[in-house]
């Protein structure tokens, strides 16, 4: 009895490693796969680094588990590759970081990503990718950073966008060729500290939603000409907020009042609109230190806030 009790625990033992050993083979396929639709790598990083006969743990970019040696991390910036991004990068299940930024990857994220269940921050930032912001994006519950920005992705962002994405605190989608109205769902993305959303081609009013982001901090609207209408005034109840940048938007009507009342704004900028009306002499802003008004229509200072 003793003896089948131990026969049992070592098998169970053998199928355990078996099960992790298959598992940690399944990174390596992976990385193998991601590996060779990379076309160029200029640092050599490849060839001489990734080498078929040690654990990819000791791989130049990736990072282990201490328990597991799972792969958790794949750090790849900077390095000027070519490629596409393999599907197979989407098995990489215990993945929480990813940043392949700063290089020359192209074509559209895959859908296999969505699988990256444990994802916290992914960084795909100035690249060539294109294609819509992917709707998958929504199946990555743990998500908190999302770098988009310094692409060529075109379209609408999904009108239900923060539905499930709801940890998600930095968001930067600037640089690239997205359009249409910024969803009025983002109030959903309530743990937002940076968002921007400059230099793109977004249209419509920008929504009084945004006042409901009461983390931000960094908030950047600014370089897209499609924007009608003005400031709306629920931006004042961001009292977190300390960069505001709106330039060059297509801005018109006043600068409500309550923005001239934000505690913590540090820098603002509403430069190259077509904003009217007076300026207050009293500005409760106290702490301050840029403030840029330049190229508009406003026509005077008034003394009331
Ligand atoms: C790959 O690079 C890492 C980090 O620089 C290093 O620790 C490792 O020994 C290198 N492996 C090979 C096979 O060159
Ligand atoms: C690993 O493989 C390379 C060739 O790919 C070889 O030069 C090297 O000696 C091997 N290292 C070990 C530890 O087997
Ligand atoms: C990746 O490496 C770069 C350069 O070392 C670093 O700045 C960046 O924070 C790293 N990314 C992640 C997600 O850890
Ligand atoms: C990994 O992903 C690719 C493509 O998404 C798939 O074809 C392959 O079967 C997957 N599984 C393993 C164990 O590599
Ligand atoms: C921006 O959108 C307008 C329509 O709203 C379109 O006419 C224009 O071509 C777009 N510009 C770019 C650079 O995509
Ligand atoms: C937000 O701002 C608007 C207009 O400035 C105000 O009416 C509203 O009460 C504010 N909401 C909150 C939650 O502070
Ligand atoms: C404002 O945007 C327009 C259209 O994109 C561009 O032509 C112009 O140079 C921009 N102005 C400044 C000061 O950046
Ligand atoms: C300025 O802010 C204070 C406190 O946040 C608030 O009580 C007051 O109503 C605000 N004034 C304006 C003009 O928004």
């Amino acid at each position: 009895m003793e003896n089948l009790i131990l026969s049992f625990a070592l098998s169970i033992l053998l199928l355990n490693s078996f099960a992790l050993s298959l598992n940690s083979l399944t990174d390596k396929h992976a990385l193998i796969s991601f590996k060779n639709s990379i076309t160029s790598d200029p640092y050599d990083i490849f060839s001489t680094n990734w080498s078929q006969n040690t654990s990819v743990c000791n791989w130049i970019g990736v990072s282990c588990g201490l328990k597991h040696r799972r792969v958790t991390a794949l750090n790849l910036s900077g390095y000027d590759l070519i490629g596409t991004v393999a599907p197979h990068l989407g098995n990489l299940t215990f993945l929480r970081y990813l940043d392949i930024s700063s290089n020359s990857f192209m074509g559209i994220l895959p859908f296999e990503l969505s699988k990256l269940r444990r994802l916290k921050v992914m960084n795909v930032g100035i690249n060539s990718f294109t294609g819509e912001i992917p709707t998958w994006l929504g199946s990555l519950p743990q998500l908190e950073e999302l770098y988009l920005y310094s692409n060529s992705f075109l379209g609408w962002l999904p009108i239900d966008m923060c539905n499930n994405i709801p940890n998600i605190e930095i968001l930067l989608l600037s640089w690239n060729q997205f359009e249409g109205q910024i969803p009025p769902n983002i109030r959903k993305c309530t743990r937002l500290e940076i968002l921007s959303l400059s230099h793109n081609n977004f249209s419509g009013n920008i929504p009084r939603e945004i006042g409901r982001l009461s983390f931000l901090t960094e908030l950047y609207l600014g370089y897209n000409n499609g924007f009608r209408g003005g400031v709306p005034p629920e931006m004042g109840n961001l009292s977190r907020l300390e960069i505001l940048n709106i330039d060059n938007a297509s801005l018109t009507g006043t600068i409500p009042s309550s923005v001239f009342n934000m505690s913590s704004l540090t820098i603002s900028s509403f430069s190259y609109n077509s904003l009217s009306g007076n300026i207050p002499t009293f500005l409760n802003l106290p702490e301050l230190e840029n403030l840029y008004l330049d190229d508009n229509k406003f026509t005077g200072i008034s003394s009331q806030l």
